[in-house]
């Protein structure tokens, strides 16, 4: 049985399976409507979620298949206790699949550990998000053609924006890739991430203004200031409109440059960059249901 804990769990080639599967899915939506008739995913949501959750529950029932679950601990037996080992055990018996998101890092893996099911990672912490990535990958493989030889900046809270953490692990297989860091000095990537890429001989760049890499940059990945993992409300207040892309900024970029976002935004984008054809973050969210309707297929061996 396999779990989807991070990105890595798949090689390249079965992520380029995966993708090959979205894409057929998209083109030929009516030949999956029954490939999971019977099957239960369960969406156990510890932490807020809107699309990743819906987008769960989108897949299983494009799927043909139907989906339980929680979206608030405190409607779960969380709030009397029960730790996510048994609480697994338990959702074991009621359903197929189970996607997890949990403010604690690593709770789904604790969960897949004893589970009788294959269990998702949908979040878990500041740690990974990798049906993000998923997400992300076949957005920038669709838009793009293929997923190696860009520039990509990443911009914003990169200390505790799992979707970044996920995506660069992820993007350091692919040839070729330059990324630039853009935050500011209180939420840099961290260490780790940084000695991954030493460890690699990969290019990258720490910078603090956006405006003076944007015209570098192939696509541009813009993260929410992450509220909730912050200590005390003062630093986020102070740095939660640090970024604000706008029409002005965007003039600066190259007209085939994208812009993804994994949202929700709050402030980072100005809803003027909607209107602009480089703005890929909605269409993104799209490619979130065909890339989960694949992994839900694939985790539970069903072939079509
Ligand atoms: C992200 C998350 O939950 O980490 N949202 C999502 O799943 N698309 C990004 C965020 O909350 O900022």
């Amino acid at each position: 049985m396999r779990h989807l804990m991070s990105p890595l769990d798949f090689t390249t080639q079965e992520l380029d399976q995966l993708f090959d599967l979205a894409c057929d899915i998209e083109q030929h939506p009516s030949r999956y409507a029954h490939a999971c008739d019977g099957k239960i995913l369960a969406t156990c949501f510890y932490e807020p979620s809107t699309r990743t959750r819906l987008s769960f529950e989108s897949a299983m029932t494009r799927l043909g298949g139907r989906v339980i679950g929680f979206s608030d601990a405190a409607s779960s037996s969380a709030a009397k206790g029960e730790s996510v080992s048994d609480t697994i055990r338990i959702i074991s018996c009621y359903a197929d699949i189970c996607a997890m998101r949990h403010p604690k890092e690593g709770a789904p893996m604790v969960a897949a550990q004893k589970s009788g099911i294959p269990v998702i990672n949908a979040g878990d912490g500041g740690h990974q998000h990798p049906t993000q990535t998923l997400t992300d990958l076949l957005t920038i493989r669709s838009l793009r053609g293929n997923l190696g030889n860009f520039t990509i900046g990443l911009c914003g809270d990169l200390k505790f924006g799992r979707t970044v953490h996920s995506l660069i692990r992820a993007l350091v297989r692919y040839e070729n890739i330059r990324f630039l860091f853009i935050s500011p000095e209180e939420l840099r990537v961290p260490d780790y991430i940084i000695e991954l890429l030493k460890e690699k001989n990969i290019p990258y760049e720490e910078v603090i203004r956006l405006e003076d890499v944007m015209p570098q940059l192939d696509f541009l990945y813009m993260t929410r200031v992450q509220k909730e993992r912050f200590f005390n409300e003062e630093d986020y207040v102070r740095l939660k409109d640090f970024y604000i892309l706008n029409a002005a900024k965007m003039e600066l970029a190259k007209k085939e440059m994208l812009v993804l976002h994994p949202l929700p935004r709050v402030n980072e984008i100005s809803v003027e960059v909607d209107e602009d054809p480089r703005a890929a973050y909605f269409r993104q969210a799209q490619y979130g249901v065909y890339v989960r309707m694949a992994l839900i297929l694939t985790l539970l061996d069903i072939d079509v």
